[in-house]
């Protein structure tokens, strides 16, 4: 498929969206960002200036869908609401955005010629499968609302693929880190939280015994993923693990933040959240065959590198 000269990106003032917009304009891809606000930052694109065109509005928004997408070859579908546990307080709200808004966004595109949508799925669709590391044909085992909402966005892309021809690629993202990502709410992302509690000399709280296990990936590797998913050929109807295939506890990872802060804080203890998964690490096999996907980022660099960046955000 090759090169992609105008593409769509929804959640695109988010983390990961708005480094993939960083790329797609690098590239010289004309950008179109679909965004409500909801999490996402304005200041997060401020600096591309008129190199992308901003649209604030809603993904469930069909007409506002369906002037965006207009002449894109792409769309990058990463508008969600991505808490597991704000999934688990309101399972309606995250089931209207993650499941009617996926639909939304898969009609539009192919209603309007898009080629190829490239949707930001989750390792959460594997649940507690005891087996590791996770490969994409066990069969998935949701614990969450947003787990059976990314599932069945899934499920909805390969329909589109076979019912009108529109090629769909699925990645099912581990736990993705790095500069942007904000720890302004009880729902963000865990490592961002802890860089805030670190750079503040307070004790984060751990859920659980802080033994549960993730693979985290820095999402500069997570927009390579996305760009090989959009122009290789064999992508198209693919469903593929983004992780890096290394295992880290929660507990230890607080020890190494705590490390590279140069902090020593006892953590307090919490009951664990109410749809947790316990275990998490990918087996990156089939995207490494099919697409020659590698990570290049150890995750100590990237923490290095994240640290960094909320000491001092650029
Ligand atoms: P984020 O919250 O930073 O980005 C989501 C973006 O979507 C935000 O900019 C938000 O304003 C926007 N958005 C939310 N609802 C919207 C709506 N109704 N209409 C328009 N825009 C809307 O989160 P992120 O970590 O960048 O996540 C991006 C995608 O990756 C999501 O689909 C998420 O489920 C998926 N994902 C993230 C991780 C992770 O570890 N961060 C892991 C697996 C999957
Ligand atoms: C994250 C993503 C989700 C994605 C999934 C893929 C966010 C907010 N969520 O969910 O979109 O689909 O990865 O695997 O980016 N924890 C603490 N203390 C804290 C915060 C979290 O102990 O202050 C624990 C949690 O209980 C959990 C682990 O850290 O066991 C990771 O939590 P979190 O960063 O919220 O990620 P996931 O729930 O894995």
């Amino acid at each position: 498929m090759g090169k992609i000269s105008r593409a769509l990106v929804t959640g695109g003032t988010g983390f990961i969206g708005s480094h993939l917009v960083d790329e797609l304009a690098a590239i010289g891809c004309r950008v179109t960002v679909l965004d409500n606000l909801s999490t996402g930052h304005r200041h997060n694109i401020d600096h591309l200036g008129d190199r992308i065109d901003f649209v604030e509005g809603d993904i469930r928004d069909d007409g506002l869908l369906n002037r965006v997408v207009k002449g894109c070859d792409v769309v990058f579908h990463q508008a969600a609401v991505v808490s597991v546990s704000q999934s688990v307080q309101d399972p309606s709200h995250s089931c209207e955005v993650n499941d009617l808004g996926t639909v939304r966004v898969l009609d539009a595109s192919r209603r309007n010629g898009v080629r190829r949508v490239v949707m930001a799925s989750s390792s959460a669709v594997y649940g507690d499968d005891p087996r590791m590391p996770k490969t994409e044909d066990m069969a998935p085992k949701p614990l969450s609302p947003y787990a059976v909402q990314k599932l069945a966005g899934e499920f909805y892309a390969s329909v589109f693929a076979g019912l009108y021809g529109l090629e769909t690629v699925c990645l099912r993202y581990f736990n993705v880190f790095g500069p942007r990502q904000d720890p302004s709410s009880p729902y963000s992302g865990v490592i961002s939280i802890f860089m805030k509690k670190a750079t503040a000399g307070e004790a984060p709280t751990i859920y659980g015994d802080g033994l549960q296990s993730r693979d985290f990936i820095y999402v500069k590797d997570v927009v390579r993923a996305n760009l090989l998913a959009a122009t290789e050929a064999a992508a198209a109807g693919g469903v593929f693990n983004v992780g890096t295939g290394e295992i880290i506890r929660i507990l230890d990872l607080w020890k190494m933040i705590g490390g590279l802060s140069k902090v020593q804080i006892d953590p307090l203890f919490d009951p664990p959240r109410a749809g947790d998964i316990r275990e998490s690490v990918s087996d990156i096999g089939r995207i490494r065959q099919a697409l020659g996907f590698r990570p290049q980022m150890a995750l100590r660099q990237g923490l290095v590198n994240t640290l960094a960046w909320y000491r001092n955000p650029a």
